[in-house]
């Protein structure tokens, strides 16, 4: 198990759970009341499910696809260290922080 910790867009901790590694991020999120809408249910058409890393942990993930990082340009508080949830599974190992960004744009509503 990977201990998750969810943050608050300023940083502070909103709750710590434990994951099986492979968990899918924007699953866990959402049963964990993460403010993260999912609305294109992983099919990478939204970007509501933009999370934010570290440095380090976003280093410990696979690297992203084309369309992830194109749809993720169309995010709003976007970083260099952001990725999409739906796209992302808990690796293993150390304790991996998972901030929320400032707001959302969700893509379908336009
Ligand atoms: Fe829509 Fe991730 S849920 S892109």
């Amino acid at each position: 198990m990977t201990k998750v910790r969810f943050l608050h867009p300023d940083g502070s901790l909103d709750r710590e759970v434990e994951a099986e590694p492979g968990t899918n991020l924007l699953d866990l999120a959402q049963k964990n009341g993460q403010p993260l809408e999912g609305t294109c249910e992983g099919s990478m058409a939204c970007s509501t499910c933009h999370i934010i890393l570290g440095a380090d942990d976003f280093a410990r993930l696979p690297r992203m696809s084309e369309e992830e990082d194109d749809l993720l340009d169309l995010a709003a508080h976007v970083t260099r260290h952001s990725r999409l949830a739906c796209q992302c599974g808990v690796p293993e190992g150390e304790p991996f922080s998972v901030k929320m960004p400032g707001g959302s744009v969700n893509l379908e509503n336009r």
